[in-house]
């Protein structure tokens, strides 16, 4: 072997190491060329044969050819290491996977989230306000006489500057409507604080759905249609609802608003306490006494508000008894949903 020989392998091993595609070729020139029993210590037991003249510039060439192709091996090496599709060295790519379980919504959102979509689909746009409310905002401009009782400390939590928890998502209609001319079509869904001791059914923080329809000529048939669609939408086509008189200080007149239990379908069941009828919201016209505080004027606008417990609805839809399931985050009760 001659140095116009070594040369030419030295071509050829640098070409090989350069086109190699995967982890595998890179290590397959390595062991044609570097190991124990490759080409490059056969070429240095040649040199003994090499004549005396040409050994110093053949020895050197061999070295250089050894530390080129080892420079470029560990760059192709490192290139494929762990790129997708190739092993890379002592990384076993058949070795399954260690499934790690995907999370899921928490189900107040999923019906937060679902409640909103039937309402956008009617126009309606979503408003947010905050959990700390004034005085003002969550019982004054809602027409909530001084002598109330959910104004008692013994059912809302006030904070030592005289502000409150929001009792309900009602403060957010009437932020809404001070800063916005009418019509107005929102819904305002959020989390409520109530001073209730929990029990299966009482959480002294809850969420609402809230919604506010304002424009002219607005009615109770109008109201009607609403929630009707509504329901059809949440139950399904065959759910009935009905409405039955109450008082809010804040519509005029009132109601409470039934659906048709979800499990006998009207019948008459363990669910509904037999009457074939489940309490899901509260509504009505809104009072001309909370138009007047927010500056509408009620000899051209009317309109009509709705409210609902998202917990409740959830329980009901999902068959849930305890409200308490839904706070305590054990992952085995929520990765039912
Ligand atoms: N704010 C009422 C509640 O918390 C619900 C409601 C809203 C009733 C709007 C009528 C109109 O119970």
């Amino acid at each position: 072997m001659n140095l116009q020989d070594l040369n030419e392998l030295k071509t050829k091993a640098l070409n090989e190491a350069q086109s190699a595609t995967d982890a595998n070729a890179v290590e397959a020139v390595r062991i044609e060329y570097l190991a124990r029993k490759g080409l490059l210590p056969k070429v240095m037991q040649e040199l003994k044969n090499v004549p005396v003249e040409e050994k110093p510039l053949f020895g050197k060439a061999v070295n250089e050819l050894k530390n080129e192709l080892t420079e470029l091996i560990k760059k192709k090496q490192a290139e494929f290491a762990g790129s997708a599709g190739s092993a890379g060295v002592g990384f076993d790519l058949t070795q399954p996977g260690q499934w790690q379980g995907l999370g899921t919504r928490h189900p107040i959102t999923q019906i937060t989230d679902r409640i909103t979509q039937i309402f956008q689909t009617l126009g309606f746009t979503v408003a947010d306000g905050p959990d700390v409310e004034t005085v003002w905002n969550n019982f004054d401009a809602l027409n909530t006489p001084a002598d109330h009782p959910s104004r008692d400390e013994q059912d809302t939590f006030y904070l030592e500057n005289g502000d409150l928890m929001r009792c309900h998502t009602s403060p957010v209609q009437v932020r809404y409507m001070m800063e916005n001319k009418p019509p107005v079509r929102i819904i305002s869904p959020g989390r409520c604080y109530r001073r209730d001791t929990p029990d299966a059914t009482h959480s002294a923080n809850f969420h609402q759905v809230e919604g506010l329809y304002v424009d002219e000529n607005v009615s109770l048939a109008d109201l009607k249609g609403t929630l009707s669609y509504f329901a059809r939408e949440l139950m399904g086509p065959d759910v009935k609802i009905r409405f039955r008189p109450h008082f809010f200080p804040f519509t005029e007149p009132s109601v409470e608003v039934d659906f048709t239990c979800h499990v006998c379908h009207g019948k008459g069941c363990r669910v509904c306490k037999n009457s074939g009828w489940i309490e899901i919201l509260g509504a009505g016209m809104v009072d001309p006494n909370v138009f007047g505080s927010v500056g509408y004027d009620t000899s051209e606008v009317t309109g009509f508000a709705f409210g609902m417990g998202i917990e409740r609805i959830t329980m009901i839809l999902y068959g849930i008894h305890d409200i308490r399931n839904l706070y305590e985050n054990d992952v085995r009760f929520l990765s039912q949903f």
